[in-house]
């Protein structure tokens, strides 16, 4: 079978989180046109696309994951004059950009809502989800997912903030409207759309289904037909649920649906099986290799296709939860980069991961923006936790960890902004910012943009076989084969020297964030060491 490549397959995407990326006009917000001035950066770096979380007209009841009207720009980010500006001058430097498609519910300060919440009668009532009465539905962010309506009388639905009613995905006008508002965007000129939740849009409240319903696929494959289908973009699911299986439905090519899925079962291992995420628990470093391989080898090219990531803007920073923020902060950060970046799968990289940014020391909630965390703190005062207990999750895993502005320089408020941020800028700056990275040949930013380049020129690294090794338990070991050629990659996934023990030998040296060995049949690796190597 011969399967046909995809620019996706072989690309790097960037996620600009734009509040947090660069500030152009003082008001302590980061906006398009900072965007557009930081594109000289990207393309050093070298991505090949931008993953830009939500611009559009929003209240900000969660940051612009709030939609107020999709055709239109949120007045802080600027205005659809600066997109337009932005997507032809990334387009003039060959980075697409893709758009955050957030259709699982809108704002309630939308128009469709405005009009929904007018009576029963109005014909934007079956737009979103009504009922008499409430199950017992809870919402992402603490509470009920049901909101009483009082001047219609009714119940609404909103899995996340009270401000994000639901949509109603059984509407067929809902699902045209939506497709029509993702043609504009093609028409724009777009290079795809990430999609938030979109696991969601299936959903069956009465019978408590969130999550993979009956019809989602029947929906996506719609909609890859009346917009995207016959268009070369890059289109990846949010898809908390998914294993593998799953993300064949989304993903095998003949089944037009998307390009690929993020999913999430790795993050997952940062707390116990039905734990709240709040409840860090150290890693297993046995189920991480496990985890993370099962998602290389059942999901053969042609059969599917996943993402790699280890950071995006709902995570704390990898680095700082199972890696070493303090002296082997750079060591492990490059060794992520090379685990990740040599399996198979679409990177992502999320801003301020190429230079080893890491999580905040949130000591008090007045420090702290979001809704979730805000919710929770408020949820779990109520229930009789101590504020420091609450505190102690949110610091370890709040997602204001990975919203702190982005760290451009030495001067004030890191070169973000010249106001004052709406997010304090981590104290850390004086050290980890963008300048000294390039200064610094050695830098982890080198490190990933190596990793990026290396992708562009070697098909073993896109398409290639992948095989774990039998090794100690810190040692993350595996092979990816390919047309005849196997390449070795070693990573020390711990704070503790390692010895790894092989007969193979070194052909090629690929990366190393050290050192190459010289024999690999006795490798001493020191602390988070890593390397990849052409092997005979
Ligand atoms: C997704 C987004 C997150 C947002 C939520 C609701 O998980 O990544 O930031 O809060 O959806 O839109």
């Amino acid at each position: 079978m011969t399967i046909e490549r995809k620019w996706w397959q072989s690309a790097v995407v960037y996620q600009v989180y734009p509040r947090s990326f660069q500030d152009s006009d003082g008001d302590g917000i980061g906006d398009i046109k900072g965007i557009t001035s930081r594109l000289g950066y990207l393309k050093t770096l070298g991505i090949t696309a931008i993953w830009l979380s939500p611009v559009y007209a929003s209240p900000m009841d969660d940051n612009g994951y709030d939609i107020s009207d999709y055709e239109n720009i949120a007045a802080v980010f600027g205005s659809m004059a600066d997109m337009e500006e932005l997507l032809a001058q990334a387009k003039a430097q060959g980075i697409r950009i893709i758009m955050d498609l957030v259709v699982n519910h809108t704002s309630d300060e939308h128009a469709w809502f405005v009009e929904a919440r007018q009576s029963k009668a109005n014909p934007f009532r079956d737009y979103y989800i009504w009922r008499d009465q409430p199950n017992d539905l809870t919402s992402a962010f603490s509470g009920s997912a049901w909101e009483f309506d009082e001047p219609s009388g009714q119940y609404y639905l909103h899995l996340f903030s009270k401000k994000q009613p639901d949509l109603n995905w059984e509407n067929a006008q809902v699902r045209q409207a939506v497709y029509d508002m993702m043609n504009f965007w093609i028409d724009k000129g777009v290079g795809g759309f990430r999609m938030d939740v979109i696991d969601l849009i299936g959903k069956v409240p009465d019978a408590r289904i969130t999550g993979n319903g009956p019809k989602l696929h029947d929906y996506l494959h719609e909609m890859n037909q009346a917009t995207f289908g016959e268009r070369d973009l890059l289109t990846v699911g949010e898809t908390w649920g998914a294993t593998p299986e799953i993300a064949k439905q989304y993903s095998a090519p003949e089944r037009q649906e998307l390009s690929m899925v993020f999913q999430f079962e790795h993050v997952g291992l940062s707390h116990a099986p039905d734990a709240p995420k709040w409840d860090l628990i150290a890693l297993d470093k046995g189920k991480f290799k496990t985890v993370l391989s099962k998602w290389q080898t059942e999901l053969p090219v042609g059969a599917g296709w996943n993402s790699l990531f280890w950071n995006n803007h709902d995570l704390p920073r990898a680095i700082s939860i199972w890696g070493n923020t303090g002296s082997y902060r750079v060591q492990s950060a490059k060794a992520f980069a090379i685990l990740l970046h040599l399996m198979r799968g679409t990177p992502f990289i999320y801003q301020g991961e190429e230079i080893g940014m890491t999580n905040y020391d949130f000591e008090d909630i007045s420090q702290v923006a979001d809704i979730e965390s805000l919710n929770l703190y408020a949820e779990r005062l109520a229930q009789g936790y101590q504020p420091e207990a609450i505190m102690a999750s949110i610091r370890a895993v709040g997602r204001d960890n990975a919203r702190t502005p982005m760290q451009w320089d030495m001067t004030e408020q890191a070169g973000f902004t010249t106001g004052q941020p709406w997010l304090a800028v981590n104290e850390n700056y004086q050290t980890i910012n963008v300048a000294a990275a390039l200064a610094d040949k050695t830098s982890i930013f080198y490190t990933y943009q190596r990793l990026i380049a290396l992708r562009k020129q070697n098909d073993w690294l896109v398409y290639g076989d992948y095989q774990l090794l039998e090794t100690s338990e810190s040692i993350f070991a595996y092979l990816r084969h390919f047309e005849g050629q196997r390449y070795l990659v070693v990573v020390n996934f711990s704070d503790d020297p390692a010895i790894f023990k092989s007969d193979f030998v070194a052909e090629k040296e690929m990366i190393a964030n050290r050192s190459f060995p010289d024999d690999l049949s006795q490798v001493d690796l020191a602390p988070w060491d890593a390397f990849a190597v052409a092997v005979k």
